[in-house]
């Protein structure tokens, strides 16, 4: 291992030094938007024997792909990792993060630089549904094309990456609203994880997310005032 990723396994790690206490994650009685935005927190302690069936972890990313992407190409991809020996496998390249193995399962939210080539598919449903014309879609399709197409490998990942951060966001508050936990994980090595799952070129990895139940509490909310954060108009 080189000294970088284990200075990184140290970093990522010494978040069990912290002592979180013995609280369960806050249970909901509602889904109200603000409650849950409010209530998530980043949860790494989880119940192990809790297990979310397919149907679940699909409802979560049913409402999680509602989430708006440039052009509506909806560059979100997703590798669903539910098997534990698969888990095991994620361990170390996602820096011995507990949470990987006992969380139910670990979405890996991947965003494709050429999602472009759907944009014919997308805009006829358009037209399909009557809300354009062919003449109309022609057009976005080919400007799609043309643009999207022809963006260099940064800004294509740039674009998959936004839209990978909003896609995973929607998915960690849907799951709060469920009733479930998560936490983002960008602490993971991007090349090794690519070559263990062979995941195809075009497919940027953007964070994992584990889901499941949660049975310690995140820390609780460390906010910049947002008068820190905050500017009217101009800088
Ligand atoms: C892109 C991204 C990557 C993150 N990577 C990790 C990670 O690898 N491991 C971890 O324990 N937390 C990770 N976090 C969680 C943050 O530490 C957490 O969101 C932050 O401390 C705020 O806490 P909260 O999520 O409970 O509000 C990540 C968060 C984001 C948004």
């Amino acid at each position: 291992m080189t000294k970088v990723s284990s200075d990184r396994e140290e970093y990522l790690n010494k978040v069990n030094e912290i002592d979180f206490g013995n609280e369960a994650p806050k249970h909901l009685d509602s889904s109200d938007f603000f409650t849950v935005a409010k209530e998530r927190r980043s949860v790494r302690h989880y119940d192990p024997n809790f297990k979310l069936s397919d149907e679940e972890v699909r409802e979560l990313l049913e409402i999680a792909v509602q989430a708006p992407s440039s052009s509506n190409l909806q560059p979100w991809r997703f590798l669903v990792i539910n098997k534990q020996e698969t888990k095991q496998k994620l361990l170390p390249i996602a820096n011995n993060q507990q949470q990987i193995v006992d969380a139910s399962v670990v979405i890996a939210v991947l965003g494709d630089t050429k999602a472009y080539v759907n944009a014919d598919r997308i805009y006829d449903e358009l037209v399909e549904k009557g809300m354009m014309t062919q003449e109309v879609k022609d057009f976005y399709v080919g400007s799609i094309v043309k643009n999207y197409g022809n963006f260099p490998e940064e800004i294509a990942t740039k674009v998959a990456m936004i839209d990978g951060g909003l896609v995973s966001m929607q998915l960690m508050l849907a799951a709060k609203a469920k009733g479930l936990d998560t936490v983002p994980m960008g602490g993971f090595d991007q090349a090794k994880f690519v070559e263990a799952f062979n995941v195809p070129e075009n497919f940027k990895p953007v964070m994992l997310i584990s889901v499941g139940k949660g049975i310690k509490a995140g820390f609780e909310k460390v906010r910049l005032t947002l008068d820190e954060v905050l500017t009217w108009d101009q800088f």
